[in-house]
């Protein structure tokens, strides 16, 4: 994976990541013409290829993408607004929404320009609808709609969460469903069976905080500051992860949903007691206890589902999965077990639109199409998402 990273006037960091196998084999990572793409045919010649502009802006990352067949990034490009949020302590959605204005105009230039098409070589535009911050996902649901307007293409709308599980296809072309999916990111904490390409089944997911949150308000409360997950994934590698013996909590009725409310109350309680004392906290002891709680339960839970559900394939993503910990942890566990383990590189696993190429092709075959009345839903639920079908375009 190769990397440019600018830090603009504003503080957004605008960053090109791109597959080395792509960037090598187009020279000097431009991308194949425009005259490759059009009516050009998949490896085996069964099948036109299908090249896809995706867009992302859920949350505080603006991204675009030119995604070829589900699995061929051809340019992937994230403006994020990490060090705006910083100085807050987290995210503030109408931050949020005004840089997506701002950035996503030239996000989708450079995209189309990395990967070296127009908008006539586009087959579809995939977009993130939901779930998210409202205003922040309206960015990039209307700036779809009026590129699909535009030029006619088709425009489909792509649920986050699958798009975080999709990021699975890009590294590992070999991988195909069924599989276990641990989802962690910062909103949501979901263990899924993926069965089918769309056709996903939650067993699993958080009765509170998702896992990311806990990472976020853990960090806040103990001085690292935002974000917090990677904050403690560093100060972790300093600490003694049996410092502390903080709860993990199972749930009789339901044991592959996940609880971190009684873990963060007992970091806070610990928090509370060392101040009351006039003790110094010991942040990467606390950090490392932590982080080791709760990955113990997501590993834990991924490898049950495995077993009981007769898998031997399991995926993680969210940007919780580009912890150090946990995927050391998962990669043992699933040696142990004969699973054979997948995870995005890191880049791939926080939120970016190749991921959303990658869903939304997978759509379009499917014949979804949304009309122009698309709204961003920030609520959309994974499991029973409508899936517009319309006849006519594309
Ligand atoms: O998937 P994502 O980029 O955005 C959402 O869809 O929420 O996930 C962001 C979350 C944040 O809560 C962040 O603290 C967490 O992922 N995160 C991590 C790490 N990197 C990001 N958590 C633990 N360890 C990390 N290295
Ligand atoms: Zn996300």
């Amino acid at each position: 994976m190769q990397i440019d990273k600018n830090v603009e006037k504003d503080g957004v960091i605008f960053m090109s990541i791109k597959d080395e196998e792509n960037s090598s084999q187009n020279g000097n990572g431009s991308g194949i013409k425009s005259d490759q793409i059009s009516g050009s045919c998949s490896v085996d010649g069964s099948e036109p290829d299908v090249t896809i502009l995706a867009i992302e802006s859920s949350c505080d990352e603006t991204a675009a993408a030119v995604v070829r067949n589900g699995r061929e990034v051809l340019s992937n490009i994230i403006s994020s607004q990490i060090a705006l949020h910083t100085v807050y302590g987290g995210v503030v959605p109408e931050i949020a929404s005004r840089k997506h204005v701002e950035k996503i105009n030239g996000c989708i230039r450079a995209a189309l320009d990395e990967a070296g098409v127009t908008l006539d070589d586009i087959d579809a535009v995939a977009v993130t609808y939901g779930p998210g911050l409202v205003g922040a996902l309206l960015v990039g649901v209307s700036e779809a709609k009026a590129i699909s307007f535009a030029t006619g293409k088709p425009l489909i709308g792509v649920h986050h969460i699958e798009g975080h599980i999709y990021a699975n296809f890009i590294e590992n072309k070999e991988l195909e469903p069924p599989f276990v999916c641990l989802v962690a990111s910062g909103g949501h904490s979901h263990l899924v069976l993926v069965k089918d390409y769309g056709d996903i089944e939650i067993i699993g997911q958080t009765r509170d905080d998702a896992a990311g949150e806990a990472f976020d308000k853990i960090a806040r409360a103990i001085g690292l500051g935002y974000p917090g997950g990677p904050k403690i994934d560093k100060a972790a590698k300093e600490g003694n992860p049996d410092a502390y013996s903080f709860p993990r909590a199972q749930i009789p009725d339901a044991k592959y949903d996940f609880s971190f409310s009684g873990l963060k109350s007992a970091v806070l309680n610990l928090i509370n007691q060392d101040r009351m004392q006039g003790k110094e906290i010991n942040q990467a002891d606390i950090a490392a206890s932590f982080q080791k709680a709760v990955v113990e339960v997501l590993v834990d839970h991924s490898i049950e589902a495995c077993r009981e559900y007769g898998y031997d394939k399991l995926a993680i993503a969210g940007g919780v999965a580009s912890n150090s910990l946990l995927r050391e942890q998962m990669e043992k566990e699933c040696a142990a077990n004969g699973i054979k383990f997948y995870r995005p590189s890191p880049l791939l696993c926080t939120d970016n639109a190749a991921m959303i190429g990658a869903a939304g092709y997978y759509e379009y075959k499917k014949g979804v199409r949304f009309g122009l009345d698309m709204n961003a839903v920030p609520n959309l639920s994974l499991g029973s998402r409508e899936r517009r079908f319309h006849a006519g375009k594309g």
